[in-house]
């Protein structure tokens, strides 16, 4: 049998962090003076601190210095972080635990392929931070998604080929980048906006052990 690797994204899949995202970015929204609503959050998922810094000032018609981009930058993320300090187990949304005691139960290597620069003190703050054998986020990556290089470089530190791993991803980017490296991409979400994907799934509740199984005997 192949050794075969997971790579779970957080932001979205593991955790819902999209929502305090969402509510950092709309302070700063309105301190500059204009709206920032749900749906113009969608685009942000699985998009660098920095690219939705820009994307946002781009919706609310706003020239930046450099400096004053950095500022925001800085005060985006004390207040994601006031957010995330608060956060606990009570968070992790549903089954993720099942499924990764499932796979820890299997020997299955478990990587974390992140965009967020905040992946280690989340997974902390929730617990799950001895599940995974490597973490690979926003402070390892030169390229976003759907570059593969998040998930390339997960596979490396597993001791697995790209293309006998599987991902976990809620973004379409993300999900573009998984096919990239020739991984089994799964969609955790909207089956219609994560088309591209080789599986799909509302959330972890639909997945069966027997599905999880059959992935690691490919
Ligand atoms: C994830 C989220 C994005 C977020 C990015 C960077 O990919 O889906 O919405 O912008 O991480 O997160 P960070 O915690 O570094 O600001
Ligand atoms: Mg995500």
């Amino acid at each position: 049998m192949k050794k075969v690797g997971f790579i779970f994204d957080l932001d979205g899949v593991i955790v819902d962090t999209a929502k305090y995202h969402y509510l950092a970015w709309r302070k700063l929204a309105n301190e500059l003076g204009f709206e920032f609503t749900k749906e113009q959050n969608e685009l942000f998922k699985g998009v660098s601190r920095k690219r939705c810094l820009e994307i946002l000032l781009d919706i609310g018609s706003v020239e930046a210095t450099q400096e004053q981009f950095d500022t925001w930058m800085v005060e985006k993320n004390v207040d994601y972080l006031a957010y995330i300090e608060k956060m606990d187990a009570s968070e992790i949304l549903p089954d993720v635990t099942r499924v990764l005691k499932f796979l820890k139960s299997k020997n299955i290597p478990i990587a974390l392929g992140s965009a967020s620069k905040n992946a280690r003190p989340i997974l902390e703050k929730v617990d799950l931070l001895p599940y995974f054998d490597s973490i690979v986020d926003g402070n390892n990556v030169t390229k976003a998604k759907p570059d593969p290089e998040v998930f390339l470089i997960a596979a490396n530190n597993l001791g697995v080929e790209a293309s006998s791993c599987v991902v976990f991803e809620d973004a379409v980017a993300g999900i573009q980048a998984a096919n990239a490296a020739s991984m089994v991409s799964i969609g955790i979400g909207d089956a219609h906006i994560l088309s591209e994907a080789n599986h799909n799934f509302n959330d972890f509740t639909e997945m069966s052990d027997d599905f999880l199984g059959s992935l690691i005997k490919k």
